[in-house]
This record gives structure tokens, sequence and C-alpha cells, in this order.
């Protein structure tokens, strides 16, 4: 192979979570539930099965009860030992000591701060990214379909997904050259353009697969949209350097930072569950 194997991934879990007030007054967004697990640990959970072995959460205030979430929970696992049921819902890797690391982003200045703020833990190596407001359902799971692809061309990878024209000035948005099965090569990136001036409709959705090198684009990257320091501008600086391409996720996205489609992935989720799919099913036919 002729890059390096992807081992370690990023999440940033830093954000306020102001769009889902008055919920994430106390608790992280991130701990919002799809049904009966946070939508962090599904992410996660991705990551694992695209064979991550180093857990790297970008955090801050506020955010402790994602940490306690991926430890064991002493008190819990007993009662239930007790009551003859078990706690078995995190993986392996998780509990590995020292697999799971956090590292304080102090003030929110952008989902590229987010990452730079990962770069002593990320080393010389290539990592991934994932958003977990982006709940990508489908299998194999998205950062799997990623990693097939990273084994083939190498490089700098982020998951693209086309959107309605009036919707591009919410994502990093693609400048697309040649197509090739699920991949479309980059050559371009803008983040969040005005209405009018997306140069395409392909948007950047929140799993990436990036070289060590951004660290250092990022090291002396300007403040882009929105006063922040964006992973896109970065990314961009990139292309000319490294391969670049977009992976088209065979599987469905559902927006889990705005309310409906955080609703639609639970009705989603539920509707595919043996134990409570017949159940909601009746309901919204109900309804
Ligand atoms: C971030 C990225 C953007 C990307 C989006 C995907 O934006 O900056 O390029 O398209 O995630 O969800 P945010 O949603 O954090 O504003």
């Amino acid at each position: 192979m002729p890059f390096k194997p992807l081992r370690k991934a990023v999440f940033p879990v830093g954000g306020l979570g102001t769009r889902f007030l008055p919920a994430t007054k106390a608790m992280p967004k991130e701990m919002l539930p799809i049904v009966d697990r946070p939508l962090i640990q599904y992410a996660v959970e991705e990551a694992i099965e695209a064979g991550i072995e180093q857990l790297i959460f970008v955090t801050g205030r506020g955010k402790s009860a994602i940490e306690d979430h991926f430890d064991i929970a002493f008190e819990l696992e007993t009662t239930m030992h007790e009551r003859g049921k078990s706690l078995d819902i995190l993986d392996a890797t998780l509990l590995k000591p020292g697999s799971v690391a956090y590292v304080r982003q102090q003030e929110p200045m952008g989902l590229g701060h987010a990452v730079w703020c990962a770069r002593h833990i990320v080393g010389d190596e290539p990592f991934a990214v994932l958003l977990a407001d982006d709940f990508m359902l489908g299998k194999p799971g998205c950062l799997k379909q990623m990693v097939e692809a990273y084994n083939k061309v190498g490089g700098n990878l982020i998951c693209a997904e086309e959107v309605p024209d009036d919707q591009t000035h919410r994502y990093g948005i693609i400048t697309p050259g040649a197509r090739d099965g699920a991949l479309t090569e980059v050559k371009g990136l803008v983040e969040k353009p005005a209405a009018g001036t997306a140069p395409s409709n392909l948007s950047v959705i929140g799993r990436y697969i990036l070289q060590p090198e951004v660290m250092k684009v990022l090291e002396g990257q300007e403040k882009g949209a929105g006063g922040e320091i964006q992973l896109t501008d970065a990314m961009a600086r990139m292309i000319a350097d490294q391969p670049f391409h977009g992976v088209t996720f065979a599987g469905t996205r559902y927006d889990c930072g705005d309310k409906a489609g955080f609703i639609e992935a639970n009705i989603a989720v539920a509707l595919g569950r043996d134990d409570i799919g017949p159940a909601v099913r009746d309901f919204i036919a109900k309804l």
C-alpha cells in the first residue's frame, strides 16, 4: 500500500449545540439518543468497524458525560450483574487502556481549529475525522466504505453527497473533476458559499480521511466563513500537493444537527428494529 494505514480517528465534540437548546443546556448534543444509543456511539462504532484503533475526542467544557459514557460504569455493571443482566454496550477497543484520548478545545474557533487541537496525538499518521451530527446509516458503514477507497487511491478523502441547490450555503462545496464509480476527483473546495455562487451542489459530509500534513496547514490557517478556522479551507490548500477524492456513500445520511433530521433518524432506526419496529410502525400508520 502506498500510504500508511489508517488507525486513528478524531471526533470533534466541543460544539455548543445551540440548535437543540434547551435539551443541550447541561448535556452534550452528542449524547442525544437515536432510540437508545447516543449519537456519538454510532460514530465511534462506525470508526471501529472501519479498523480504527485509537480514538481522539476533541472536547470542551460541559462535555464530561462523553468521557463517562466511554468508560466502565462500576456501580451500574455490578447492579446489572446482581440482577442477572449484562451491560454489554461498549466495544472492546474502547475498554483497552490508552486507546481513547481526550483533548480540550478551550474556545469554539471552528472545525479546523478543533482538528488542529488533536495534532500532538495524531502525530505523523493519516487520521479520520467523524462529525457525529452526520448520522450515516448503511452497511458497511460510511467510514469503512471510505477506507476501502483509501486503500486504492490513498491521499485525502471526504464523504461527498449532492444537496439541493438552496442548501449549498450550509456546507463545504466541491468543485468536482473526473468521476469513477463512487469516487469523484476533488479540484476545489469552498466553505459555505453564498447563495448562487456554489461551484456545484456536491457537498462535504462529516467524514474525512486526511494526511497529517493538514495539521501544518491548519497551523497557519486564517479565519474563514463565519469567522472560524475552517477545515475546508485547509483541505483546499492540500489539493495541488496530494490526491484528493470525494466518496459517495452507499447508504443514507441524516442531518442530526437539524431537528427534523434528528427525528427522521430516530424514526428510521426505530422502524428497522425488531423489538420496537412493529409498534412504531402501527403508531405512525395511525397518525
Ligand atoms: C461542517 C463543515 C462543512 C461540512 C459540514 C458537514 O460544517 O465545516 O464543510 O459540509 O460540516 O456536516 P458545520 O455543519 O459544522 O457548520
